[in-house]
């Protein structure tokens, strides 16, 4: 019989610096207020010129297998979930696994923004529950300060770098990850772009000239689509395994926004302190954020063994991703 796919391991990396509300107020015209009224960031972690996705992603990955007591040379799978790679080819994942010396590793990168996280480990679990791998390193990794305009207001104050991994492998029965739901509506992906080769003339307008790889977002139009998208990928990946909300002990979203949070509690009518969050410290970075606030959950005892949790993924693309998790590590 298919074993379920389980969280054995955990580990993160945030870079050292620390950029401060009242640091950005000295960079454009914003404030400690505006930023945390309107977001609930206090501060987010930057890397610096020389530390790149990869370097983060393999610190995070050494500490997961650390955490699950597998050599790097056992790892069988490396998926890094990023929209910020090192480099267009090799993947990052390529990278990471030639830095943590995981030889025996087949490794590719994926990317669906926000949701790359619980994408990645929706991957991941298909080939440990179907037996093709005996385990699976998933990876959400960011340096989001790179390709962030640092004189738009609008998006700068929101991201931060960093990155979360985890180290998937069978687990007994009603254990692990029980479903996962994903879903992409490419039709509204240009609320949300970072351009790469194709410059075109509607995205170029958006940006400075000087520097048009830059993220632009239309914040508000994101906005309303979070406060849905996490509520409808909640019911929705519960309801395929027959339970509600009211069976669920924690989640664990995307951390973008405090007020997108409370918007998703609202319309799910689930209580907010069962809903973990840290986007205070970190801001948004992206596919790292949901492993990143796993970690920070699990050690602090937000999540308990046996708790049914679920983590609740959106972003560019558009996409969303979800996956309901029985805790036991
Ligand atoms: N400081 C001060 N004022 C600002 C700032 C700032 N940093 N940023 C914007 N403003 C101003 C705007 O210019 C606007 O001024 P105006 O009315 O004179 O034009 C005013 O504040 C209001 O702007 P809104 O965009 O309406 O502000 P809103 O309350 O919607 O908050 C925010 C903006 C925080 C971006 C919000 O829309 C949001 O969180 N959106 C979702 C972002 C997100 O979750 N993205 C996730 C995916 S990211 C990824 O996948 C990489």
């Amino acid at each position: 019989m298919n074993k379920n796919a389980g969280i054995v391991g955990l580990g993160v990396c945030v870079p050292e610096k620390i950029l401060t509300n009242f640091d950005l107020e000295k960079m454009v015209d914003t404030s400690d207020e505006w930023i945390k009224t309107r977001t609930g960031i206090e501060q987010r972690h930057i890397a610096d010129e020389n530390t790149f996705t990869s370097d983060l992603a393999s610190k995070a990955a050494i500490n997961a297998l650390e955490d699950a007591g597998i050599k790097p040379e056992e790892v069988e799978l490396i998926i890094v979930a990023t929209i910020t790679p090192d480099m267009f080819s090799p993947s990052t994942a390529c990278i990471v696994q030639h830095k943590i010396g995981a030889v025996n590793a087949a490794a590719f990168d994926l990317n669906a923004a926000c949701s790359g996280f619980t994408y990645g480990l929706t991957v991941a679990s298909q080939f440990i529950t179907s037996g093709y791998y005996k385990n699976a390193l998933v990876i959400g990794a960011e340096c989001l300060s790179k390709i962030t305009d640092w004189k738009d207001r609008n998006t700068c104050v929101l991201f931060g770098d960093g990155a979360g991994a985890v180290v998937l492998k069978p687990v007994d029965e009603g254990r692990g990850i029980l479903s996962t739901h994903l879903g992409a509506d490419g039709s509204i992906g240009k609320h949300l772009t970072v351009p790469s080769l194709a410059l075109e003339p509607q995205e170029l307008e958006k940006r400075d000239p000087e520097n048009p790889r830059t993220i632009w977002m239309n914040g508000s139009e994101v906005f309303k689509f979070a406060v849905k998208i996490i509520a409808d990928a909640t019911l929705a990946v519960l309801e395929k395994i027959n339970l509600n909300i009211h069976d669920v002990d924690a989640i664990v979203p995307h951390q973008a926004n405090l007020r997108i949070v409370d918007g998703a509690a609202k319309r799910l009518k689930f209580d907010n302190n069962k809903i973990f969050t840290n986007l205070q410290k970190y801001g948004n970075t992206s596919a790292a954020s949901i492993p990143i606030a796993l970690y920070e959950a699990v050690k602090s005892r937000f999540i308990k063994n046996d708790d049914l949790i679920v983590l609740v993924g959106f972003g560019g693309g558009l996409t969303w991703s979800s996956a309901v998790v029985k805790w036991y590590k």
